[in-house]
């Protein structure tokens, strides 16, 4: 009897458990799941994973040994300290030695002791006069795979301690340390943040006090630093110890806190795209052009930015391995690490912050569980942005935590709006068929909060200016004429969402030319935004947008009812002129203009690589586009308000 007593109670909740499983996956989603086979494919995908790529083990008198645990692999290993000269520079870099070591069958030495010979010991680690951090090598790895030839350039640090003739790996800091959560909303505080490559105790030493991490030991390392006061300079370092004892100390850097809002000048940079460049070498370094990438933020850092916002196409994405993307996504930070010890560096989605289930028939739908495998999660955990963006209306759906956000700094709002959000793509018809958003869409919960995010500033007399900055461009002029905010003008691109009752997929109320429409009218209708930055294009345009501006009002210029607008009139409710400035030039293979014709024109255009620098004083909010070899000022505008008077 109670054998089978217990056997019905089983049997129930196994039922229960199937029940559960089941509904957790395919059937809550806001798609319908494609009867085909997915096809595990990435556009890039680095040969080694992170763990392989700091698998460092104690070496012997030369060195440690790197074990990248895969025989198939050889090549070369450079080396320097990290940061070089230590302390002596305003901005962390690598100075690679004319030593160079080897791997084969996947291992080698990493040969340090070269760097304690007189002539090379820039750090001074023999007398360890320049700094207190614990010594630590940069390494890059040039590789090559059996049968397949060159498989890239890769790159990451370790710290060591040498005693006794022989070297051994201490903890190292791998990622950071980056300053976050810098801005005036709490000007006050600050977030440090920090990853070792294995777990260990964390402290900052910052001004005089030290703070400890109370979360065991753990590898993702933040620490709230408080009670600071606004504008002030901070000298700060970081401390990690592993369980049995080890210590690695970080160099020590000197940062700033935000001033209180509405207090000025501020200084920021604006890039965007830096995605895998062709080209060969640093343009394509583990999914990131990091040759170009470094020169903009080395720039953005000579000349005096407090921060630095980033419109999306970060890193090459565009995966079926979240693994791979969370890499890539590493490799974006490690190479902004110089400016970012200092200032804080914000950063938004694009079309290739993308994990994706990828189909046979070349459709392209968000990797679910959505809460752990889309792109939106993994950017989510792997950057640190503020988490005051809108609450999805549809909780199956991917998050907006830290790809939708906002924050003051001094006079300046910026807000991060993203229109590659729940991404489908490739096949025409995938939206119509499966389901998911087309890239440049702005769904109506984020719609609605940016709205009112406007509406707010409008009446906040601390905020001057306002920048909006997203991914694709609202008024496209290069390669996305038929995507970004546009499709030539066809209104009947929108999302498709499985109804949970029906099962059966239905559209968005408005197309996109509404969306831009209702999101531009909130841009004109505030007197303070400044522009609104966007990206996608490998380039860079400047267009003043107005209400003469020829951008074609759905339904009025859809003459023939089709969907598609077929003149361009101007629209009225774009009262005020506001600039519409597209900067897509962090280093991905370049765009050039005059594809094909738009309704509107550019008061400027080029396709060097470079970035905008945004300066706010007084009543005056100055912009120049920066770029070319010798980062020269291309485009300037003086005062961006100026249109508005
Ligand atoms: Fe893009």
């Amino acid at each position: 009897m109670r054998n089978t007593f217990m056997r019905f109670v089983l049997l129930f909740f196994l039922l229960n458990s199937i029940w559960i499983v089941s509904a957790s996956s395919a059937d809550n989603l806001p798609v319908i799941e494609p009867e085909l086979a997915i096809v595990p494919y990435s556009v890039f995908q680095n040969v080694i994973t992170s763990e392989q790529m700091n698998n460092m083990v104690d070496g012997n008198e030369e060195g440690l040994t790197l074990d990248l645990l895969n025989p198939d692999l050889s090549g070369k290993i450079y080396f320097s300290q990290y940061p070089f000269e230590a302390g002596d520079s305003g901005y962390d870099y690598t100075y690679y030695t004319d030593k160079i070591g080897s791997l084969s069958q996947g291992s080698g030495i990493l040969p340090i002791f070269n760097l304690y010979r007189t002539k090379y010991d820039a750090n001074d680690w023999l007398g360890r006069g320049i700094s207190t951090a614990t010594p630590t090598a940069a390494y890059r790895l040039k590789l090559f795979q059996a049968g397949k030839g060159y498989a890239g350039l890769y790159g990451s640090r370790v710290s060591f301690n040498y005693e006794d003739g022989a070297f051994r790996k201490m903890p190292t800091i791998v990622l950071g340390p980056y300053v976050t959560m810098v801005s005036s909303d709490d000007p006050e505080s600050m977030v440090i943040v920090w990853e070792t490559d294995e777990p260990s105790f964390g402290q900052v030493s910052f001004g005089s006090l030290v703070y400890k991490e109370e979360k065991g030991a753990i590898t993702k390392h933040s620490v709230k630093i408080s009670g600071l006061t606004p504008n002030a300079e901070y000298e700060y370092y970081v401390e990690s110890v592993s369980p049995d004892g080890r210590k690695v100390t970080s160099n020590t850097y000197t940062t700033h806190t935000a001033p209180q809002k509405g207090q000025g000048p501020v200084t920021f940079a604006y890039g965007s795209d830096s995605y895998h460049g062709v080209g060969g070498g640093e343009r394509a370094y583990m999914g990131v052009n990091a040759y170009i990438l470094n020169q903009i933020s080395a720039n953005a850092r000579r000349q005096g930015a407090d921060f630095l916002i980033f419109g999306g196409d970060l890193v090459e994405g565009y995966s079926s391995d979240k693994e791979n993307f969370a890499f890539q996504l590493r490799t974006w930070k490690q190479v902004m690490g110089g400016f970012w010890r200092t200032s804080p560096v914000y950063p938004g989605m694009g079309n290739h912050e993308f994990v994706w289930n990828y189909y046979e028939d070349d459709s392209v739908l968000a990797k679910w569980p959505y809460k752990t495998d889309s792109g939106e999660a993994v950017f989510a955990s792997e950057f640190y942005n503020p988490t005051n963006g809108p609450a999805v209306s549809d909780s199956r759906r991917p998050t907006y935590q830290e790809n939708v956000y906002h924050f003051q700094y001094g006079p300046v709002l910026v807000i991060s709006f993203n229109n590659t959000y729940w991404a489908s793509g490739f096949t025409d018809s995938v939206y119509e068929t499966y389901g998911g958003n087309p890239l440049g869409y702005i769904m109506e919960d984020q719609l609605a909060w940016i709205e009112e995010r406007l509406n707010t500033a409008e009446n906040d007399p601390s905020v001057k200016f306002i920048f909006l900055f997203g991914h694709a461009p609202v008024f496209p002029y290069m390669s996305h004429i038929g995507d970004g905010m546009w499709y030539r003008g066809d209104n009947k691109m929108r999302p498709y969402t499985k109804n949970e009752t029906s099962g059966k997929l239905e559209p968005e109320a408005l197309g996109i030319v509404q969306v831009r429409d209702r999101f531009w009218k909130a841009i004109a209708q505030s007197a303070k935004v400044a522009a609104v930055l966007t990206s996608h294009e490998h380039g860079y345009h400047r267009t003043l947008i107005s209400n003469t501006t020829p951008v074609g009002v759905f339904p009025d210029d859809d003459t023939d009812g089709d969907g598609k607008l077929d003149k361009y009139s101007p629209n009225p409710e774009f009262v005020n002129p506001t600039w519409h400035i597209m900067c897509g030039g962090g280093g991905s293979p370049y765009n050039a203009e005059g594809v094909e014709p738009t309704p509107w024109k550019p008061e400027r255009t080029t396709s060097h690589y470079g970035y905008v620098l945004i300066n706010a004083e007084d009543d005056k909010v100055s912009m120049e586009f920066v770029g070319g070899p010798v980062f020269e000022v291309l485009d300037r505008v003086d005062d961006l308000m100026a249109v508005k008077k």
